[in-house]
């Protein structure tokens, strides 16, 4: 090997390092989310009537894909009973499903009113 060719393979080996990096770093979403965002409370979490009415949008809009158990298909669909939902603030939710990840099939619900949004946030909290 000569100088050069050790060189670029020493600088290949460092971008791709750099860029496994990069991915485990971005692999949730909420990693993603504004911090503006991140840490809005959810305004209805008290509210009696908010986690029977999520129940009802989930059922609407949501068990379709992933499952009236919340558990989703064990492939592309995840599970809403998870580690991951836990660790996600109420703000982060509300964003995610806000934005939506198309890419990814999962639809942005920012055509719902903001509160049902909200009441979907204190429904997926209760079935933790
Ligand atoms: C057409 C199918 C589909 C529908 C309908 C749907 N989702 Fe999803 N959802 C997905 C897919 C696919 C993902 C994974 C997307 C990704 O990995 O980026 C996802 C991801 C999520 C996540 C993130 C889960 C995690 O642990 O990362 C949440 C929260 C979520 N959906 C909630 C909802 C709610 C609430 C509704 C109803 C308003 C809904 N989804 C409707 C397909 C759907």
């Amino acid at each position: 090997m000569t100088a050069t060719t050790r060189r670029f393979f020493g600088i290949f080996c460092l971008m791709m390092f750099a860029s496994l990096l990069l991915c485990a770093a971005a692999n949730s979403h909420w990693d993603r989310v504004p911090s503006k965002d991140h840490i809005r409370t959810n305004p209805l979490a008290t509210h009696p009537e908010s986690v029977p009415a999520g129940a009802l949008v989930y059922k609407d809009h949501c068990a379709q894909c992933h499952r009236s158990d919340a558990m989703g298909d064990g492939r592309k669909k995840p599970a809403l009973r998870s580690e991951h939902i836990r660790s996600a603030t109420d703000g982060d939710l509300e964003w995610f499903l806000r934005e939506g990840d198309l890419r990814h099939g999962m639809p942005s619900w920012s055509s719902l009113p903001e509160a049902q949004r909200w009441q979907l946030v204190s429904y997926l909290r209760s079935i933790q």
